[in-house]
């Protein structure tokens, strides 16, 4: 038995006086695509948070294929194979859309830095490869056209896909997605739906939230739901879309 991509065991953060997640404890098995739902304010970014360490748990332990993440950086993450995108675009400013997507993969160059310097045989088969891996993951995206505008000439939502392309880029073995579909208009929700599901096809593990719910409930396997910090139910699509539970979490959205 190999161990769950992600364990979250009894997880709570603290901000002051609020528990904005509330002992949440769940797991993900290797391979899928997991969609955390919930509404506003329900601590789904805080968990995204507490995972990467840029708010850590207050208390309890998130465990990455085996092995605790406590204490580790974004970086030291990355390098495991655990890989985060943020709720708000974060592109590079005064980078190509192509030289964007090949910055996610600066943790993989393999060659020696020296080789790099000088250009070597090695260091630019390898650019070279990684090159045609970001162009392909570019197209996959629909955004070949603009492979060398600027990354923030983009519509918002065009950043937001490139975003997913630079993760990509990094190799992980688990993605952690914050409303990737958020400000996307409808063609853009289609190109990052089949992004999404290519990714989860050749075995990358995916976490995202998301509100956009026929996206959800039409590309994930299972679904965790969080309301006010506390986790509400975890099941497949249809098993949450009956779930009282949730009906009730989501009734003034529904409305
Ligand atoms: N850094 C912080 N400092 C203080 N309070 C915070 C911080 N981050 C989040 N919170 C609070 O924690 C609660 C959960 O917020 P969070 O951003 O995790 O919700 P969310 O489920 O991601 O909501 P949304 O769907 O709007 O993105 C909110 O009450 C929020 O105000
Ligand atoms: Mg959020």
């Amino acid at each position: 038995m190999t161990a769950p991509a992600l364990e979250i065991v009894a997880v709570s953060r603290r901000f002051g006086g609020l528990l904005a997640v509330d002992d949440v404890t769940f797991s993900i098995a290797q391979g899928g695509l997991s969609a955390l739902i919930g509404p506003n304010g329900a601590g789904k970014t805080t968990l995204f948070n507490a995972i990467t360490n840029l708010f850590p748990p207050s208390s309890g332990e998130v465990r990455f294929f085996g092995q605790s993440l406590a204490g580790l950086d974004g970086h030291r993450m990355a390098e495991l194979g655990l890989v985060r995108t943020f709720q708000t675009a974060r592109v590079f400013p005064g980078m190509t859309v192509l030289e964007n997507a090949l910055a996610g993969a600066h943790l993989h160059v393999r060659s020696h830095p020296v080789s790099q310097m000088f250009r070597l045989p090695a260091a630019r088969a390898e650019e070279r490869k990684l090159s045609e891996k970001a162009s392909a993951l570019i197209e996959l995206i629909g955004l070949s056209a603009f492979r060398d505008a600027a990354a923030t000439d983009l519509p918002m939502g065009a950043q937001k896909n490139l975003e997913v392309v630079r993760a990509l880029m990094a190799n992980p073995r688990m993605l952690l997605l914050d409303e990737p579909a958020a400000g996307l208009n409808d063609s853009e929700t289609a190109d990052l739906a089949a992004l999404l599901t290519a990714i989860r096809d050749i075995g990358v593990t995916i976490m995202v939230v998301e509100h956009n719910m026929s996206l959800v409930m039409g590309i994930a396997d299972q679904v965790i739901v969080l309301d006010a910090g506390k986790l509400v139910a975890i099941g497949s699509p249809a098993q949450i879309q009956s779930d009282p539970r949730v009906i009730e979490a989501y009734v003034g959205l529904e409305a």
